[in-house]
């Protein structure tokens, strides 16, 4: 059975938009690249995710060793608070993936995981790149951004790196979408 989410009224924790929005409520918020004291947070809110199947596990290793490819989305007000992060990892001179985009359980459909999207599709035209892809069970989300959905197979075999470690590697129910800059 698909994942692709299609409900876009209720988080994955459950929370109404109305209860999220009391949250988040008079706070300005900025995307800025990931550090070390980020990681407990971004490992939490992946891994919540993960439980659900919505997106990969990451063990703490992997996002140290990775760090640098991630952007996390704070209050203006309170830097250390990680409302949501994602990551661009390059795969050649051309072509950048997005990974692990997640928002905090509770705040979600406030603009957060678009904040994080826009930095990293900003950050991928500053290297020059000419596409960035992404595997999605939320094409609506990222078909926004101006990502196509195309053939897994018309992917070039590089980008399957990461795949090869993935339970469901035979079985991949994600979507491959990409975008050209
Ligand atoms: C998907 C996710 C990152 C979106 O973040 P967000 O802050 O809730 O998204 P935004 O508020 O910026 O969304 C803007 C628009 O994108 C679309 N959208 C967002 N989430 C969506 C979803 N789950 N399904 C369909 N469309 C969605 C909607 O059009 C939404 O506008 P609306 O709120 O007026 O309906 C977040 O819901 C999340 O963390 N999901 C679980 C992890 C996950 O699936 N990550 C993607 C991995 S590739």
């Amino acid at each position: 059975m698909s994942r692709v989410v299609e409900d876009r009224r209720i988080d994955e924790a459950g929370v109404s938009r109305k209860e999220g929005a009391r949250a988040l409520r008079g706070q300005v918020i900025r995307v800025r690249k990931a550090r070390m004291a980020d990681v407990a947070a971004m490992h939490s809110m992946i891994n919540h995710y993960a439980e659900k199947q919505l997106m990969l596990p990451k063990a703490h290793l992997q996002l140290y060793e990775t760090l640098r490819d991630y952007s996390v989305a704070v209050e203006a007000g309170d830097d250390s608070r990680v409302l949501g992060c994602g990551s661009l990892h390059l795969y050649w001179e051309d072509l950048a993936e997005i990974r692990a985009v997640a928002v905090l359980p509770g705040i979600a459909h406030k603009g957060i995981g678009s904040r994080v999207v826009e930095a990293l599709i900003e950050e991928g035209r500053s290297y020059g790149l000419e596409q960035i892809f992404v595997f999605t069970y939320v094409p609506a989300f990222f078909s926004r951004f101006g990502f196509v959905q195309v053939e897994h197979r018309s992917m070039p075999l590089k980008v399957f790196n990461e795949c090869f470690h993935c339970p469901k590697f035979n079985t991949c129910d994600e979507l491959a979408m990409v975008l050209h800059l």
